[in-house]
């Protein structure tokens, strides 16, 4: 697979023009447009979290892809803390990623058939349906607080969930909910924290069924695509919060990269983080007049110890700083108008 191509790379207008969008696409923008409306008629903030990876498939009848890492924490629990911060969340996740709420039980962490005990009826003539099912009582202290935000949000009508799978799936759905929440003016934001494919293979040089093995290596070369930031920022979303993400593996590109993506993009905050170290120290660039102002987000990583939480004691989630930092500048940014 080549690392890079000596063509010019695709712009917005054409990719779009050359790749197809999602099936459901408008009934999905249709419903988007509603929550929007109802929730602008509140006066509520909305905001859009896009969270998960996007995959790149390499055949039409796709068997084989490219996948992007992102298991989906940080959009999933950004968006309690949103949640609790009085926004209307609009959640566009990779499907199967982790959820707002039902990550704390996730299968790989905590399943949550090993929250459950069976209590059998002692009388005689008992059939299955007097069998009680309980939650065992030592997770109940964690449970509660999650299961009440989790009931209040879905009968508050707080939270609507997109999903994508594809790179274009995400694109066609960024660009529409981007411009529906136009009519949001200052009180939307877009926070871009899944992980989106560089690279594509263009419909015109799929192959249509399984790419055969048996010949060999594979060479497939692929195409960039488009920084979708530069029209988020500049057409779609005009007057939306943008918050966008830069994840890198050397950590001291951190603050560099997010600098140079503020100049080139003109939006609000750039959140850094360090592949290894990714639930510890964030950084938070913003640009201030001429120069960029940058503010790191520490938590003691004795509060985040692997395998608390769902069934323990609470743990500390990076995400509630980077949230309420967030709100406190949107705020501002609301009434500097
Ligand atoms: O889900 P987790 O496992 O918790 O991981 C979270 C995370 C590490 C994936 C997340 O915090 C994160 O950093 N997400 C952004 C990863 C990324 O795609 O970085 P990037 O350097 O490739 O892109 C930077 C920004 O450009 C992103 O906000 C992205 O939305 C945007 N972008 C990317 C590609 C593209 N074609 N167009 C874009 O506009």
């Amino acid at each position: 697979m080549s690392s890079a191509s000596s063509q010019e790379p695709f712009s917005a207008e054409a990719y779009f023009a050359s790749q197809s969008p999602p099936a459901n696409l408008a009934d999905d923008l249709q419903r988007v447009k509603e929550f929007i409306a109802k929730h602008r008629d509140a006066g509520r903030r909305v905001v859009l979290i896009t969270s998960g990876g996007t995959t790149v498939p390499l055949e039409m009848n796709v068997v084989r892809f490219l996948d992007n890492f992102s298991a989906g924490t940080r959009g999933a629990t950004s968006a309690e803390y949103f949640l609790k911060a009085g926004y209307a969340v609009i959640f566009m996740h990779r499907q199967f990623s982790l959820q707002p709420f039902s990550r704390h039980y996730s299968h790989s962490t905590h399943p949550f058939l090993d929250f459950l005990e069976v209590h059998p009826s002692s009388a005689p003539d008992a059939t299955i349906a007097d069998t009680e099912v309980k939650v065992t009582q030592r997770v109940v202290p964690a449970l509660l607080p999650i299961l009440d935000a989790y009931k209040r949000t879905m009968s508050e009508g707080l939270l609507h969930m997109l999903t994508f799978v594809t790179v274009d799936d995400y694109l066609y759905l960024l660009r529409g909910v981007s411009k529906e929440m136009g009519v949001l003016g200052r009180n939307g934001m877009l926070y871009l924290a899944a992980a989106v494919s560089d690279f594509f293979l263009p419909r015109n040089k799929m192959s249509e069924h399984k790419i055969q093995s048996g010949k060999g290596s594979l060479i497939i070369e692929m195409d960039q695509v488009p920084k979708v930031l530069k029209p988020v920022v500049a057409e779609w979303a005009r007057e939306g919060f943008v918050v966008s993400f830069k994840l890198e593996t050397d950590a001291a590109l951190l603050v560099p990269k997010a600098q140079a993506a503020l100049e080139r993009y003109g939006h609000q905050v750039v959140i850094g983080n360090d592949l290894q170290t990714r639930n510890r120290p964030t950084s938070t660039s913003t640009k201030r007049g001429e120069g960029f102002e940058t503010a790191w987000l520490r938590i003691d990583p004795a509060l985040t110890t692997p395998g608390a939480g769902a069934g323990g004691r609470e743990v500390k989630e990076i995400e509630e700083d980077i949230v309420k930092e967030l709100e406190g500048r949107h705020g501002r940014w609301i009434e500097r108008g």
